[in-house]
């Protein structure tokens, strides 16, 4: 693939984030970005790097009107002796490719997205933070652009990848959150697009997530559609629920998202010695677990939630407390052990790390 690059004068960049303490979750974004076209009887053409711009978009594009969209989530990091590391990027290109498979949209090349990952970051290296819990989260996008009412799959595409430098994904930090079980509304059921990353996923959240909000609640833990009995995801994570040394996550029964953070955890935690279950967790063995004491911890995974304490679970008007809303030894020892791991400041048993440069 050849990428051209339309280069920004040096006086017309932007200036760096002035605090990456303060970053939050995607709010700054850098001066590049990546583009690349799909077009019938041409192929994936014009890939492109320039300047963060808005687009141009056909009113009547199918992405504006029947969601086409999918999107993946990575991030870079600077390593102690200054090597640029990404986390198994190997593994978003898969999972973008199936996703886009799922939504019958045309996949990017899983080679071109490595490539213009790595020239993006690298081209943008100056934006990564360096702070602790810090990092460049990278954001590579899918859409169907034909111009097309019929409900049809697009005939072009566009992908493009953006960059936000950022800090952690909840205002709370590697602290524990609270949950909010919504037994009403649901994210997607099996059958749905429940396992593609696709926005209109985000969207169906975006109402209960707004109802716990408002009652105080961090983040809603979702349960299935069928007998709104089995545990889910969050929407930004996957779940885990710590018993003593055995973990128990939700099996990938095609309505949740098939974490790359999750199959880190399950590898990492069979590695330590752990017992990990991944099958059915109905929200009464969570509540069950929580008032006989053995259910010792719980925690979410993901790209942008890393590993996050669950301290709290609200459910029917009861709320319970998970390890006193404290931060348990498990949650610490996973999460210190995965992020020595994506920093380069531990070795990498599993080839987990992939140096792209250096800064
Ligand atoms: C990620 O963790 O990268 C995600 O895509 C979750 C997101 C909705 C912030």
């Amino acid at each position: 693939m050849q990428i051209q690059i339309e280069k920004i004068l040096d006086n017309e960049l932007k200036p760096l984030y002035s605090d990456p303490g303060k970053l939050g979750f995607g709010q700054v974004f850098t001066d590049y970005m990546f583009t690349m076209r799909f077009q019938p009887g041409k192929g994936w053409v014009e890939s492109k790097i320039g300047p963060y711009t808005p687009f141009e978009i056909n009113p009547a594009a199918v992405v504006l009107h029947y969601s086409q969209e999918i999107f993946e989530g990575l991030k870079a990091y600077v390593a102690p002796d200054g090597r640029i590391l990404l986390f198994r990027p190997e593994q978003n290109a898969k999972r973008m490719y199936s996703s886009a498979k799922r939504m019958c949209m045309e996949p990017f090349p899983e080679e071109y997205f490595l490539e213009s990952v790595k020239a993006l970051v690298n081209l943008e290296k100056r934006w990564i933070p360096k702070a602790p819990g810090t990092s460049l989260y990278i954001r590579p996008t899918l859409v169907g652009l034909g111009a097309a009412l019929g409900v049809h799959p697009a005939s072009e595409y566009l992908f493009f990848i953006i960059l936000s430098p950022v800090g952690a994904y909840y205002k709370e930090g590697f602290n524990p959150i609270s949950l909010y079980v919504e037994d009403f509304y649901t994210r997607a059921v099996i059958g749905g697009v429940g396992e593609a990353k696709t926005g209109g996923n985000y969207a169906a959240s975006l109402m209960a997530a707004a109802k716990a909000a408002e009652k105080g609640f961090t983040q809603v833990l979702w349960l299935d559609a069928r007998e709104n009995k089995y545990v889910e995801e969050v929407g930004s994570m996957n779940m885990f629920f710590v018993f003593g040394r055995k973990l128990v996550t939700p099996n990938l029964n095609g309505s949740i998202l098939p974490g790359i953070t999750r199959a880190s955890v399950i590898q990492l935690a069979q590695s330590l010695g752990y017992q990990v279950e991944e099958r059915p967790i109905s929200i009464d063995e969570v509540v069950e677990g929580l008032q006989g004491g053995s259910l010792t911890e719980a925690f979410g995974s993901g790209t942008a939630a890393v590993i996050s304490p669950v301290g709290s679970l609200y459910f029917r008007d009861k709320n319970y407390l998970v390890n006193n809303n404290q931060v348990g030894d498990v949650t610490r020892e996973l999460y210190t052990k995965l992020v020595d791991i994506q920093y380069g400041k531990a070795a990498d048993p599993f080839a987990w790390v992939q140096a792209i440069g250096a800064l």
